[in-house]
C-alpha cells in the first residue's frame, strides 16, 4: 500500500513549523501565500529556546499557491487561522479524497466540528499546538519561544500506517502527545489563550500586561468564567502549565511583589512580545476572538453559565476591529479596563 503524503494547507507560522518538522523524515508539500513559499524554498531554520535546530528547504514542486485538483491518501495538516477556515473547507470539499485524514490545528473551539461538517466521510482529528512560534526575518528562522507539546487526538482505532504517518510530527523540537481527552486539552489551552484579547485591548507588551495587577485580575475573571463552564460540563482540565488550571486565576490575582516572586517563569518572555491578536488588530485583520473569548461566552450560554466578562471583552475586540483609529490608540492600564468591563 502506498505511503501517506503530507500536505500543509495554510503554511504560515504553525504550518511551516509543523511542515518543517515532518520534512525531517518524510516528504511534505506546502500550500500557502507566496511570501511563505519563498521562505520555504530558500530554506528555513527551526529552533527552540534550548538551542535545538533543524533545517528545512522545500523543493519548487512541493510549494503551491492554490489547492491541487485532487488530494489523495494524504495527511492534510490544516493550519490556517479559524477566520479563514470556512472558505478553505468549502474549497477543499471537492478536492479531498475519502482516504485522506485532516488534522485541524487551530486554537480555540469549533475548528474540528466545522471540518466534520464540510468534509463528511473524511476522518478529522484535532491537533493542539501547545507552544508559541515566531518568525525572525533577519535569521530566516522559525522559533519555538515557549514550552508546549503537540497534542493529537487519539481515536479508538488507527491503522498502523496512519499512526506512523501522524508520528512524523514527533521531533526533539516538538513532542507529540496522543490524547483521548482532546476536548479537555482544547479547553485547557483556551484558558491560556484568553489573555490574548487583553493584550490586544491594552495595547502593551505581554510582559508589561502581566506586571499590571489590574490586567491580571481581568484575565483571572475570564479564566474563572471558563472554569465555571467546564465544571458545568464535567470537563476535567489537564495540567498544561506548571500551575494547575484551577489555581491559575489565584496566582494572577496575587499582589505584584508576590506575583513577581512566585510566577517568575511566566515573566520570562521577550520584553517586546505581543499576542498574535494584537498583531492582527494592528494590521486591520479580523481576529480569532469569536473562537476564543467569544466561544467561552457562547458555550457558557448553552450550559446555562453566564460569562459576562468574556462577552464584553469579545465585544470590545470586535469594536476595535471596526475602528479606523486602532493602530493609533494609546496603551490602557488594567484598572481602566476593569472599569470599562464593570469589574470592580
Ligand atoms: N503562531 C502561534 O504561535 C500559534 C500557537 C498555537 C496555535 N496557533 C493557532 O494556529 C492557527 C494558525 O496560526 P498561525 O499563527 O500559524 O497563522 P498564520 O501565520 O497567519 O498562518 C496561516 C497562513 O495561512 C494563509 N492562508 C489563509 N487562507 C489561505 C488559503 N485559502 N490558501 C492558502 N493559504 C491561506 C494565511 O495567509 P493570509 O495571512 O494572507 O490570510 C497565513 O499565511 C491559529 O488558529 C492559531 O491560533 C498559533
Amino acid at each position: 500500500m502506498t505511503q501517506y503524503q503530507h500536505v500543509i494547507v495554510g503554511s504560515g507560522l504553525i504550518g511551516s513549523f509543523i511542515g518543517g518538522i515532518i520534512g525531517q523524515s518524510a516528504r511534505v508539500s506546502f500550500i500557502g501565500r507566496s511570501i511563505w513559499l519563498e521562505r520555504l524554498m530558500a530554506g528555513i531554520t527551526l529552533t527552540d529556546y534550548a538551542g535545538t535546530e533543524a533545517e528545512h528547504k522545500a523543493g519548487k514542486g512541493e510549494c503551491l499557491e492554490e489547492l491541487p485538483a485532487k488530494i489523495e491518501r494524504s495527511v492534510i495538516w490544516l493550519t490556517v487561522k479559524n477566520t479563514a477556515l470556512t472558505e478553505l473547507l468549502a474549497r477543499l470539499q471537492p478536492v479531498v479524497a475519502p482516504d485522506c485524514v485532516v488534522v485541524c490545528c487551530q486554537n480555540g473551539l469549533g475548528a474540528a466540528a466545522l471540518a466534520h461538517k464540510y468534509l463528511p466521510g473524511i476522518r478529522v482529528l484535532q491537533g493542539i499546538v501547545g507552544c508559541n512560534v515566531v518568525w525572525d526575518e533577519s535569521l530566516k528562522r522559525l522559533q519555538k519561544t515557549t514550552e508546549g507539546e503537540f497534542f493529537l487526538e487519539q481515536p479508538e482505532s488507527l491503522a498502523p500506517e496512519l499512526t506512523k504517518a501522524l508520528s512524523t510530527v514527533q521531533h526533539k523540537l516538538l513532542t507529540l502527545c496522543w490524547r483521548q481527552d482532546i476536548e479537555a486539552v482544547a479547553w485547557a489551552k483556551l484558558q491560556l489563550n484568553l489573555a490574548n484579547s487583553i493584550n490586544a485591548i491594552v495595547n502593551k507588551p505581554v510582559r508589561a500586561m502581566l506586571l499590571d495587577r489590574g490586567c491580571r485580575e481581568v484575565i483571572a475573571a475570564l479564566m474563572d468564567e471558563l472554569l465555571a463552564v467546564t465544571a458545568a460540563r464535567n470537563i476535567r482540565l489537564p495540567k498544561l502549565t506548571r500551575v494547575p488550571a484551577r489555581y491559575l486565576s489565584a496566582v494572577l490575582r496575587l499582589p505584584d511583589w508576590l506575583f513577581k516572586r512566585l510566577a517568575n517563569a511566566m515573566l520570562h518572555i521577550e520584553p517586546n512580545a505581543r499576542s498574535s491578536m494584537w498583531w492582527d488588530l494592528q494590521a486591520g485583520r479580523v481576529t480569532e476572538i469569536d473562537y476564543l473569548n467569544g466561544a467561552v461566552a457562547e458555550q457558557g450560554a448553552l450550559s446555562g453559565v453566564s460569562c459576562p466578562i468574556n462577552k464584553r471583552v469579545a465585544d470590545q475586540v470586535k469594536s476595535l476591529q471596526r475602528s479606523t483609529l486602532v493602530a493609533a490608540r494609546r496603551p490602557l492600564d488594567g484598572n481602566t479596563l476593569k472599569y470599562q468591563l464593570h469589574l470592580e
